[in-house]
């Protein structure tokens, strides 16, 4: 036997200390409304660790300065650190270059950014933007807004009852007016995990350009954009642990070279006079005013804390937690799951016969528990899967089996809180 097999067997598989990671977010060990608080809402947001509060605080106590404007060290420093940053994003998701990489204020606006710059200028009456029918409302609302400038229409690919693509129906809207194909990477609302390499092979084939939602994505492992082959990648910071008000958008360079800036001002120029101006290179044509730099900053120290762990070991953690909670939950007397595909991140949408999800989410807040409740930002979701909300419960690299004890007891209590 060769020894880097028999090395192979010896190695046990990595677990995920959850424990010692949950020392690492503060704010698990506080309380809400006097009860230990249950934090099962990651999907809305994710919480801090210790590491990236350190970091913004730090860069507010001793680093802070404008980017890229001035000559004296301590603003040298801070467009060095920005920038460092942005090496590390392209690095974490393995765009080609750093120029690949724009920083905005979070997903919507870098879907809004592509919506805009890319889209608009090129769509004429009749031509056709694919969606799915799982998206995020900032997955639509971007593309209607470019639709309705231009006379272009929107065509939504199905899913099935089990919330996952119909992938067959999705290939049979691809046609000749197909501009671009807009999807999620994972769905906010149900965890579902779509086959997006299939997707984009699926589009470019055609010479579709393909963009990625990949807000749910990357808080629960890596993502590759040259192994996916997408042609746009959207994400937010505080999804990932990093600070809120920070995002990215990943883009081919030689499209995003093609786009012309969406927003004007400082910093995204090359030359400016009163009869016309013309545009710095990327990544900064698209980058105008002062960007939210502790943001990146703390960004930065998100992707560190990440490269602490075994992101292996974490999505093992994660997908065995959604298992448990899965089946324990639907156990719960008048539960449904809603949203059972194959491949899912560890977020579990449910209802309960007879009672409103925010009644729910009202009842476990009394007991520390923090789910959402409503349509998750997903109301075509909701209409095509015949629920008017859920009430759902996400879970992050910090979550154990004592959150879902938690949820678990505290929905044992909602029927008899109101009466049921
Ligand atoms: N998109 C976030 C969620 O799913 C806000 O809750």
């Amino acid at each position: 036997m060769p020894a880097t097999e028999l090395r192979r067997r010896a190695a046990p598989p990595a677990r995920h200390d959850v424990a010692a990671v949950r020392r690492d977010f503060p704010i698990l060990g506080t309380m809400t409304g006097g009860k230990p608080l249950v934090y099962l809402d990651s999907a809305a947001t994710a919480q801090k660790p210790q590491a990236v509060i350190d970091a913004v605080t730090r860069f507010y106590e001793t680093g802070n300065a404008n980017i890229h404007r001035g000559v004296y060290r301590l603003s040298e420093a801070a467009t060095a650190v920005y920038e460092a940053v942005r090496r590390q994003i392209a690095t974490l998701i393995n765009a080609a270059a750093p120029r690949e990489i724009i920083f905005t204020r979070g997903t919507t606006e870098s879907i809004n950014l592509v919506a805009q710059s890319y889209a608009r200028p090129r769509l004429a009456a009749g031509d056709e933007i694919v969606l799915t029918a799982m998206e995020h409302h900032s997955n639509i609302v971007p593309w209607q807004l470019a639709a309705a400038a231009t006379g272009a229409r929107i065509r939504v690919a199905p899913v099935t009852d089990v919330g996952e693509l119909d992938l067959g129906a999705f290939a049979r809207l691809l046609g000749e007016r197909t501009r671009l194909v807009a999807v999620a990477h994972t769905s906010n609302a149900l965890g579902t995990i779509n086959p997006v390499r299939e997707i984009v092979g699926l589009a470019h084939e055609r010479g579709i350009p393909v963009l990625v939602d990949a807000a749910q994505a990357l808080p629960h492992g890596t993502v590759d954009v040259r192994a996916l082959g997408c042609d746009f990648l959207a994400f937010s910071s505080h999804k990932m642990f990093g600070p809120t008000g920070v995002g990215v958008l990943y883009g081919r360079e030689a499209l995003l070279d093609a786009m012309p800036p969406w927003q004007g001002g400082g910093d995204m120029i090359a030359a400016v006079t009163f009869e016309q101006s013309t545009w710095a290179e990327l990544p900064a044509k698209f980058e105008a005013g002062t960007p939210n730099i502790a943001g990146v900053v703390g960004l930065g120290a998100a992707v560190d804390y990440l490269g602490t762990l075994d992101r292996t070991a974490v999505a093992a953690h994660e997908a065995e937690l959604l298992a448990c909670a899965t089946e324990r939950v639907a156990a719960v007397g008048g539960v449904r799951i809603v949203g059972t595909a194959a491949h899912k991140a560890p977020v579990l949408s449910f209802v309960m016969e007879g009672v409103h999800p925010h009644d729910i989410a009202t009842i476990l807040d009394a007991d520390g528990v923090c789910v959402r409740a409503g349509h998750h930002c997903a109301q075509p979701l909701m209409q095509r899967l015949g629920v008017a909300a859920t009430a759902r419960a996400s879970f992050a690299l910090y979550s154990d089996r004592s959150d879902v004890d938690a949820l678990v007891a505290s929905l044992g209590r909602v029927r008899t809180v109101l009466g049921r």
